[in-house]
């Protein structure tokens, strides 16, 4: 089985030397053993989705580049180092979804959403594109689920969208994460912190790495956030955003503090979370977890945006929204042990015996699987034995063995593969007996 945190692909750990091609590097495929812990994850989403009352929204896979530009940030790594961008064969520059928060402002903006209701409530499940260093839990194409609401600037919507994160991970039984709360403030109140934090590094100025030099003209704030160690120490004592917010930002945030502890939400204050995308105002949110992640610990990240709807062309509107990484929080599953189990289990494969009993066969395995139950048979003319094994192999709860002299006498011999007791029952009736012996719950209703 391939574990997602291992990077496939060209350059990967697990070349065939036999194989031409290999999946891009930093990709990987999702293999037949892997999709039921996805379908049971974009499930669970999709559930919370309805209760919440978000409404999915698709955009394409690729946007003009400017989008991304224009919202994410001249000088963030995203758009500087990390976009796949391409011109198609029409002149146009475009770039794959890099992240999911400006399509689905574009097409807010596009269709007119606001016109229909004065709060728009999405979600989306989709692949992003960036260009990383791929390791454990960070790849080149990964995947998010997300949500943005449009239209309000009350802090009740910044601790509904910070709850839904908190009841999306309690629903797939995760815990043991950290909440780290952050306010970055707003263009009023931000120039007073990024003097300050210049004023605080200038004397450093030469320490610090290419990158940060680079950051403390273009955008300081961009410093708190350097993995490198040095640059860590050098800014351990630089003043956080919170101190520096504005009577608005400063108000807005202790009313958001005041409901997550009416809604019993923990989280803890940090004054340095500086998220990597330009467009954050006021609040900034990450659910941390260290299971099975490694240095990629953020497992949902989000934040208000209230001047990008603006910043795309439309009229001021308050936005907040997060984005969470479908192949990190299965990581986390998997390392908490708290996987869903695979339910490859079929209800009945079908072995015929004799060409005889072939078509006989063939309509009880339609018989089957038009009743709602899981069924296979075999193609490649096996014996008797080798169909046995191949029920085993495929987790069949009955072979249903379909031979001429069973046929002539009008039954089907019945084994259960559980307790390998073996009865013959009248073929008429070997539906309704495989149904009968599966849990009510797994019945699919038609
Ligand atoms: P982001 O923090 O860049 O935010 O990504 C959101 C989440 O996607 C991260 O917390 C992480 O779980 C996952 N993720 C990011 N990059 C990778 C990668 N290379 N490999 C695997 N997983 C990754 C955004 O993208 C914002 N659009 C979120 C948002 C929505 N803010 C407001 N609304």
């Amino acid at each position: 089985m391939l574990f997602l945190g291992q990077v496939g692909g060209a350059g990967g750990q697990q070349e065939e030397p036999s194989m031409r091609y290999q999946s891009p590097r930093g990709t990987h495929d999702i293999l037949p053993a892997e999709t039921p812990r996805w379908r049971a994850l974009e499930r669970r989403f999709t559930a919370l989705c309805q209760r919440y009352g978000y409404r999915e929204i698709r955009t394409p896979l690729f946007e003009q580049t400017d989008l991304f530009a224009r919202t994410v940030g001249e000088t963030s790594d995203l758009v500087t180092k990390q976009m796949y961008t391409f011109e198609d064969p029409g002149g146009d520059r475009f770039t794959l979804r890099a992240e999911g928060t400006a399509p689905a402002l574009r097409a807010y903006l596009e269709h007119s959403l606001a016109g229909q209701s004065p709060l728009v409530k999405l979600s989306y499940v989709c692949p992003i594109f960036r260009y990383e260093r791929p390791q454990a839990g960070r790849y080149r194409q990964h995947h998010q689920v997300g949500i943005e609401v449009l239209g309000s600037q009350d802090p009740a919507v910044d601790a509904e969208v910070i709850a839904f994160g908190a009841a999306y991970l309690a629903d797939l039984g995760i815990t043991g994460y950290t909440l780290k709360l952050n306010s970055v403030g707003c263009p009023a109140c931000r120039p007073n912190h990024r003097d300050a934090l210049r004023s605080a590094v200038h004397q450093h100025l030469g320490d610090l790495c290419a990158d940060c030099q680079r950051r403390f003209d273009e955008n300081p704030l961009r410093m708190l956030d350097c993995k490198r160690e040095r640059c860590g120490e050098l800014l351990a004592n630089a003043p956080g955003s919170a101190e520096y917010l504005c009577e608005e930002c400063g108000t807005h945030f202790a009313r958001l503090r005041e409901l997550l502890d009416a809604l019993g939400i923990e989280y803890e204050l940090d004054a340095r979370l500086v998220r990597g995308l330009d467009y954050y105002t006021k609040t900034a949110f990450e659910f941390m977890h260290t299971a099975g992640l490694g240095a990629q610990s953020a497992i949902i990240g989000g934040g208000r945006y209230d001047g990008l709807i603006e910043e795309c062309g439309g009229k001021p509107t308050p936005g907040i929204g997060f984005g969470s990484g479908i192949e990190r929080v299965l990581l986390v599953r998997q390392a908490l042990g708290v996987d869903d189990g695979l339910s490859d289990e079929i209800d009945a494969f079908v072995i015929t015996l004799g060409a005889g009993a072939r078509v006989a066969g063939l309509r009880l395995l339609a018989e089957l699987r038009a009743a709602g139950l899981s069924a296979d048979t075999d193609y490649l003319g096996r014996s008797l034995k080798s169909q046995m094994k191949e029920a085993h192999r495929q987790n069949a709860r009955f072979a249903l063995i379909a031979g001429e002299d069973e046929l002539a006498r009008g039954v089907v011999a019945v084994r259960s593969m559980q307790d390998s007791e073996q009865t013959e029952v009248p073929t008429s009736a070997v539906v309704e007996h495989v149904k009968s012996a599966k849990p009510d719950s797994e019945v699919d209703p038609r």
